[in-house]
């Protein structure tokens, strides 16, 4: 049966990268309805709502979220050039990211590692970065309010200072949070044959919380007999990403673990023109490159079209079209080896254009 996505290009690259690489949906043959939609911040200067009601009625009845790129914080020339009376109201640009996240209840962001620029071992693991709690819950003071005043006091480094000399975070972790992203996470390696599981958490230092979140897991892990599992320390899960990646499978994590994690993942693979995401809710999603809207590039055919190629991969992954999504991703790999038809961030003089072109033809010769 037909699949309708909602296609919201955003801004600045955003448009670039999804108008080069989505020909592939055609290539492909795929059968998928792409309807357009506005979002970002050329969107709120132009009718002050960074997603309009007609954005959320398309996502709501779409399959899945393709997101170019949006504007997340404004700042430097894109203030700059606003009218005066709209430069007084910008801090109320909420980001449309955050506003996705909340409003569909995105908790699992699922970043694939993989090798597409050979070289060295072959590798293929996952980041999942759980996104609605942790040390990112919100629970972040300065001062430390009266409530907590009493659990920090005792700190030496607090007794050396005044009422207001200090701040604090708490990292907050639910039954109800790490039950679902510990979920999340072994069906994404049943689903997807990633041999382990690794929870990146801090055992030797957050001693309470990290027992608290292995027991969560080993209930979990019950219902997922065949897959092993194990906890480092996110330390050294950062340590061996970059030494021994192919030791890896499905790599989940608390919100900030998993947000540094995540990068470093995206650098492990080559960069921002490579890297994917997909943001995963029980009723919704959005699938984006991880790269931003990247104002320096926009407009000049110099962005490199590889994550946007890669982040429609995941989503027909998501969708069920296995097969398609795998030759995608061949695609890719076929033209980043050959280096002949890239970017400049990959070494090469391509247009935006001509390197989405010659992995549409790699997808169409295979
Ligand atoms: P950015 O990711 O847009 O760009 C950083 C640098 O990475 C660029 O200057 C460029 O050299 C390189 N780069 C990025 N994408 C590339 C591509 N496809 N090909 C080649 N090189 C690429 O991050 P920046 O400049 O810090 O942020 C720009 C805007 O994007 C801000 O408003 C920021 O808030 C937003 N942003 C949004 C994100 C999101 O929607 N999830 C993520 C990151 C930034
Ligand atoms: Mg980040």
């Amino acid at each position: 049966s037909r699949k309708t996505v909602a296609v919201l290009p955003g801004d600045g690259i955003g448009p670039e990268v999804l108008d080069a690489a989505l020909p592939v949906i055609d290539a492909l043959d795929l059968p998928l309805d792409l309807e357009f939609g506005d979002i970002g911040w050329e969107c709120w200067r132009a009718e002050g709502n960074p997603v309009p009601d007609r954005t959320w009625n398309l996502i709501d009845r779409s399959d899945a979220v393709l997101l170019g790129a949006t504007t997340t914080k404004p700042r430097g020339e894109a203030l700059a050039e606003l009218a005066p009376e709209l430069r007084a109201s910008a801090p109320r640009y909420i980001s449309p990211i955050i506003q996705l996240r909340r409003r569909l209840d995105l908790f699992a962001n699922l970043r694939p590692v993989e090798n597409y620029l050979g070289g060295t071992t072959p590798y293929r693991y996952c980041v999942v970065r759980e996104n609605t709690e942790g040390l990112y819950a919100g629970l972040d003071f300065s001062p430390v309010p009266d409530a907590l005043w009493p659990l920090v006091a005792d700190h030496p480094n607090v007794r050396r200072s005044t009422r207001t000399g200090a701040a604090a975070s708490v990292r907050l972790q639910t039954a109800h949070g790490l039950d679902r992203i510990l979920r999340f996470a072994f069906e994404t390696a049943r689903t997807h044959g990633y041999e382990r599981v690794t929870l990146a958490d801090k055992p030797n230092v957050l001693r309470d919380s990290s027992a608290y979140v292995l027991d969560r897991l080993e209930r979990v892990a019950g219902d997922y007999p065949e897959i092993p599992y194990e906890v480092l320390n996110v330390d050294a899960v950062a340590l061996w990403m970059t030494r021994r990646p192919e030791r890896f499978g499905v790599i989940v994590a608390e919100n900030m673990f998993g947000d540094i994690l995540s990068d470093l993942g995206g650098g492990v693979m080559g960069g921002l023109g490579l890297a994917p995401s997909a943001n995963i809710g029980e009723s919704g999603n959005y699938f984006e490159p991880v790269h931003g809207s990247a104002p320096a590039l926009a407009g000049r055919q110099r962005a490199n079209p590889t994550a946007a190629f890669l982040t429609i991969g995941l989503m027909l992954d998501h969708l069920g079209f296995t097969e398609e999504a795998g030759a995608v991703k061949d695609a890719v790999r076929h033209v980043t080896r050959r280096r002949d038809r890239v970017t400049y961030d990959l070494g090469g003089s391509a247009t935006t254009a001509e390197a989405a072109e010659a992995v549409v033809d790699a997808c169409r010769a295979l």
